[in-house]
């Protein structure tokens, strides 16, 4: 069932059907699989030539408003294949297992068996949901990744991390299931609303911090374009995430060693979405208040020149604006951190910035020294 995946040789054919010289390929090679993670602008419209040949019915688990905007091109896309679609209601809060059970039966009622392929098609929160789906349905089966949020195409559709909330907090229950491919299409982000398109910026800035110096500085220097979302500046953007991303994840699946750098900005940001019950922040913006509150604490600890520390605080700031965090008290973030699935038997492992392009996992930090940090971030 793997997808295959291909390096192109200068002046050699096409090496498969899908093969387009205007895309950007990267390959994600773990234990579980490897796959291509492909970003194109256009891919939707070639949907079809990743799904494999002799897979049952194709099951689309989608949000309504995604499919109002994108549906008829990935259709289009899936020309001549036998698809249904799976709607799902959209929200972090209802990013839970009754609704991945009410998925999984309707899948039944419509005739799935453990031919059918899930195609994810929606933000991260899709992602997530519907990965999971595939992973447990019927013990499992195959799930093409397309996001249609920039969080998605840099982050949530890469390196297999699918699962839900509990209300005690965020993706406790889940399993790594990695895609048979993951396809970006840059195209749909002309649809994605600003707060939702700075949300996914956060988590750019956090592969830049984490492994880039140069995506931090294009980041920096460029801002009016990415906002603007001038596609050459964009399709640099999302490349160097996925890069990125691909990398980490080829050489630890598991997150037992160099994955936890993606949890950069994770680890307060979960406790902030947790405690707010997912209504008030998107993920991408608790993830910028978790990159302040962690560059804090790294200043705090001395890890990181001030100037280096500022540069991160200012590009989260200029990224914004994150909703205000009145009313939340920073003791209460402070206990949740140790609920977070990163807690190692009451350790809490903070991912800080030691410069611009390089993050240290640290434990055994202070209590003291975590609430100003976070007291810095809420201020
Ligand atoms: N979102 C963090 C990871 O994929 O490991």
């Amino acid at each position: 069932m793997n997808a295959i995946c291909f390096v192109k040789v200068p002046g050699s054919p096409a090496p498969h059907p899908w093969y387009n010289s205007d895309m950007a390929s990267f390959t994600v090679k773990t234990p579980q699989r490897e796959y291509c993670v492909i970003v194109e602008r256009g891919i939707l419209s070639r949907v079809r030539h990743f799904v494999p040949k002799g897979s049952g019915k194709v099951f689309v688990v989608t949000t309504a408003d995604v499919w109002q905007h994108h549906g008829n091109r990935l259709a289009r896309g899936l020309s001549g294949l036998a698809h249904e679609r799976l709607e799902f209601p959209g929200g972090e809060e209802r990013k839970r297992l009754a609704h991945v059970e009410a998925l999984a039966e309707e899948m039944v009622r419509r005739g799935a068996d453990r031919t059918s392929l899930v195609i994810a098609f929606g933000g991260g929160i899709v992602n997530d949901m519907a990965g999971f789906l595939a992973a447990i349905f019927m013990r499992g089966i195959p799930v093409v990744q397309i996001p249609t949020t920039l969080l998605a195409q840099v982050d949530a559709s890469i390196g297999g991390k699918t699962g839900v909330n509990l209300v005690e907090g965020k993706n406790l229950i889940g399993s790594f299931h990695q895609p048979l491919a993951a396809l970006i299409d840059p195209d749909v982000l002309s649809t994605l609303p600003d707060r939702e398109y700075r949300a996914g910026l956060f988590e750019v800035i956090k592969c830049g911090v984490i492994r880039s110096a140069p995506l931090f500085e294009l980041l920096t220097a460029q801002r009016d374009a990415v906002l603007a979302k001038r596609p050459a500046v964009v399709d640099r953007l999302i490349e160097e995430s996925v890069r990125i991303k691909a990398e980490v994840v080829s050489t630890d699946e598991r997150e037992s060693g160099l994955r936890r750098i993606l949890n950069f900005g994770h680890t307060f940001g979960h406790a902030l979405e947790a405690e707010t019950a997912y209504t008030r922040f998107l993920h991408g913006e608790a993830v910028g208040f978790g990159m302040r509150a962690a560059t804090h604490l790294a200043k705090s600890l001395g890890q990181i020149a001030d100037r280096d520390a500022t540069g991160i605080l200012n590009a989260v700031d200029r990224y914004g604006p994150i909703p205000p965090a009145n009313g939340i008290a920073a003791e209460r973030l402070a206990a949740r951190l140790v609920k977070d699935k990163k807690t190692i038997q009451g350790s809490v492992h903070f991912v800080l910035p030691r410069s611009i392009g390089e993050v240290a996992v640290v434990s055994g930090v202070d209590d003291g020294a975590v609430l100003a940090a976070i007291r810095s971030a809420l201020a």
